[in-house]
């Protein structure tokens, strides 16, 4: 089942015991966790599943040879695929589609430029207006209590409800879509999470090819890459997890920041260069998405000392990289971090996905100057998964909103969502219930509730 099936060569460091990258112990600290891994150099050996063995790329240098060089590293899985469990749990996150992600060379290329022609059509000043305009509503709706938990009733339904209008999808689509793909990140009955989302983006295609429209599906089948429903599908996975669950992280995770550290308390005052240099920040420190872009060598190779078995998983640590300690340069107004990737894969929607993540927490302090923490920083808690980094939830309290004025909230309401949803109290403890309740939130909102 793992790719070792020639055996180690002798002394290899890769076939040393191997640290897991599953469990709750990676999820409670995982700076503990890749600062033990820099014994072994800048690649480690890890393990992503249970039996499943991968190298973990944790140096800056490396990880950028590893994503530059698509020929010696390729993203194709499918020669690793066929060597694991077909209920393994990070197939859904790994497994191939054919998309941008998991193909080389010439199809790459086609579909990505799909993917990067349709991001080009999305007016930057609608975009930012549809932010505006969805904050404004996510802010009415939890003002007027006075506290909120930043990401069930903020930051996870925000981008939802952003991209569900870029992508034309109506609200029984939209249920689907948000339950199967919070079952693939937080690896919760990944396989019947999959198997939802890729039924529910059929029928979008389906709808689309019947019914175009000004929106992102329309301007993917537009293109004359011609992509068949198949590629759509996983075209549309790409650019909805990419849309939405790495979003809710960059606004949590930066908020979180903001209100915890007193550098940036003049950002609560209205500081909109503070809220950049905070993204920045935690594009360095705790990039939405951690550990990713997956390669498999074509043979047994070396790289920086460390042997890297044909076929087996080389994972880019964007966290570990980030924080390599060797890196000899400022952080502080520095960009070269590698939370967007880098080399033919890098993520293309980097300005569209920042502004959202600016206008929404910009939003949140105009609104809300005088927010804090509702409890001490320290007793915060992650989302399970290691390919992410996003919080369970943020409790935040502030001086109570009045309740707009009805005429105001029906002006909210004509674009884009038709109302709110009913009393949404803070999260349960188990990640189950949480998505359980963030998911009838948003499905509320959809349903007119
Ligand atoms: C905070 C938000 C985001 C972060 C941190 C992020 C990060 C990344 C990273 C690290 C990659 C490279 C993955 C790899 O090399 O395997 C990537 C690729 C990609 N991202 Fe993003 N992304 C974000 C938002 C978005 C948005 C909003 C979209 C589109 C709606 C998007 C679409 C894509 C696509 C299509 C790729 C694949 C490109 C390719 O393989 O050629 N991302 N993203």
């Amino acid at each position: 089942m793992t790719s070792d099936r020639s055996g180690p060569p002798p002394g290899c460091p890769a076939h040393a015991s191997r640290t897991p990258l599953y469990g709750p112990d990676f999820t409670a600290d995982p700076t503990r966790v890749y600062a033990e891994l820099r014994r072994h150099g800048s690649i480690a050996p890890v393990e992503i599943a249970p039996g499943t063995p991968a190298m973990l790329v944790i140096g800056y240098h490396t990880a950028l040879e590893v994503l530059r060089e698509p020929a010696r590293f390729p993203r194709d899985p499918r020669r690793w695929q066929a060597r694991v469990p077909a209920d393994c749990p990070v197939l859904p996150m790994m497994g191939y589609r054919p998309n941008a992600l998991f193909t080389d060379g010439a199809v790459h290329a086609r579909v990505r430029g799909a993917a990067t022609s349709a991001l080009a059509r999305i007016d930057l000043n609608n975009l930012r207006s549809y932010v505006e305009q969805s904050a404004d509503m996510l802010i009415d709706r939890f003002g007027p209590a006075g506290k909120a938990d930043l990401i069930s009733e903020y930051a996870r339904i925000l981008p939802l409800m952003v991209f569900n209008l870029l992508f034309g999808c109506p609200p029984d689509l939209g249920d689907r879509l948000v339950e199967g793909m919070s079952g693939i990140f937080e690896l919760v009955e990944p396989e019947k999470a999959n198997e939802l989302l890729t039924r529910t983006l059929f029928d979008l295609v389906a709808l689309k090819r019947a019914q175009p429209g000004p929106d992102m599906t329309s301007w993917l089948m537009e293109h004359p890459a011609d992509l068949t429903d198949e590629e759509m599908v996983h075209q549309l996975v790409t650019l909805q997890a990419g849309g939405t669950e790495p979003e809710m992280n960059l606004i949590g995770n930066g908020m979180r920041l903001l209100l915890s550290d007193d550098r940036f308390a003049h950002a609560l005052s209205g500081g909109s260069l503070a809220i950049e240099d905070a993204i920045d920040e935690i594009l360095w420190t705790d990039p939405p998405i951690a550990n990713y872009a997956t390669h498999y060598p074509l043979s047994d190779i070396s790289l920086a000392g460390t042997h890297l078995p044909e076929g087996e998983p080389v994972v880019i640590s964007f966290t570990g990289a980030n924080t390599d300690p060797s890196l000899p340069f400022e952080r502080t107004g520095n960009r070269a971090h590698l939370a967007w990737g880098a080399g033919p894969h890098t993520c293309p929607a980097q300005m569209q996905a920042r502004l959202i993540a600016s206008v929404a927490i910009e939003k949140l302090l105009d609104r809300l100057p005088d927010m804090r923490l509702a409890v001490p920083v320290e007793r915060l808690t992650w989302r399970p998964g290691f390919f992410h980094r996003g919080l369970t939830a943020l409790p935040v309290e502030f001086v109570p909103l009045p309740a707009p004025a009805p005429a105001l909230a029906e002006h909210r309401e004509v674009t884009p969502p038709p109302s709110w949803p009913a009393e949404t109290p803070l999260p349960r403890a188990s990640s189950r219930s949480r998505s359980q309740h963030w998911r009838s939130t948003l499905m509320g909102w959809w349903r007119g509730q």
